[in-house]
């Protein structure tokens, strides 16, 4: 695992920002794994303004995003789709028809959602780079603790600790969905690259469990230790419970200086 340490939130993003531009400089037709939330905002600032000064292009890729709240339909403002078009979709060239969200379209079956994401990331040729959020519980797209490892997309009930984190979102009286389907923890190892953004105290504790813990259910997150190419980007706030912060620091510094002389092929994960 690479994690990066930074002092605030804005350089965490500019960082992100930086490797979702490395891939389409490499890749214009990426398959890009979008995240909602409100972590992952700046960073769609940062692509919006490197879009407007021309520096990438979102013309050829197709994108899939973690997960959608079951329930709700996708003109709803609550809803992952109404996020992502408000926070990303509409300030960029991307192809709407080629962006995707794992939502079920009203008196759809729910069940069925799954297996036709999965089907179509497959067809698309795989995601190449998956961004991430952190729940304060660990969970990463809506796979609370206690998912299984190997899941795959399908539908979630939400945790009492989720839906209150989130109730931040919903007016008083505004319904809060207490389901979702998701992204399973086995869809989002199967991408090629990760990038896990997690900034603020309250993710200090989960950011030390998934770095440090145990690999474990509890916390959905600490599955990507088994992931050959995952990048962390934290702020201090979220790095504060970490243990060995020294040795990221150190081995950042190492890593840049081995990036400089021989390229991006030498990072250490
Ligand atoms: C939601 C999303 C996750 C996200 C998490 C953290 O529950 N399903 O994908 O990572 O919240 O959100 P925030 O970035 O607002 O803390």
């Amino acid at each position: 695992m690479e994690v990066v340490i930074y002092p605030d939130a804005q350089r965490v993003a500019r960082h992100g920002a930086g490797l979702v531009e490395a891939m389409l400089g490499a890749k214009p037709a990426a398959v890009l794994g979008f995240a909602t939330g409100s972590t992952p905002i700046a960073l769609y600032r940062q692509l919006i303004g490197r879009y407007r000064a021309g520096s990438l292009s979102f013309k050829k890729v197709t994108s899939f995003n973690l997960d959608e709240y079951l329930g709700i339909a996708p003109d709803n403002p609550q809803s992952y789709r109404a996020f992502m078009d408000r926070e990303f979709f509409e300030h960029v060239d991307i192809d709407r028809s080629n962006t995707h969200l794992p939502g079920c379209p009203p008196g759809g079956n729910p069940q069925k959602v799954g297996p036709r994401y999965e089907a179509m990331i497959r067809e698309a040729g795989g995601i190449d780079l998956q961004i991430l959020g952190l729940g304060q519980n660990g969970h990463i797209g809506f796979n609370e603790p206690s998912s299984s490892l190997a899941s795959r997309t399908r539908v979630k009930t939400l945790t009492p600790r989720t839906l209150e984190d989130n109730s931040r979102l919903f007016k008083s009286g505004e319904a809060q969905p207490r389901l979702a389907i998701t992204m399973g923890i086995g869809t989002i190892m199967d991408a090629r690259r990760i990038l896990l953004l997690a900034t603020g105290e309250s993710k200090a504790g989960a950011v030390a469990s998934m770095v440090e813990g145990p690999v474990s259910a509890t916390c959905p997150a600490s599955i990507l230790q088994m992931h050959e190419s995952v990048t962390v980007l934290i702020d201090e706030p979220a790095a504060a419970l970490l243990k060995n912060r020294e040795y990221y620091d150190r081995a950042n510094r190492e890593n840049r200086a081995l990036k400089e002389r021989f390229g991006e092929f030498y990072a250490e994960r």
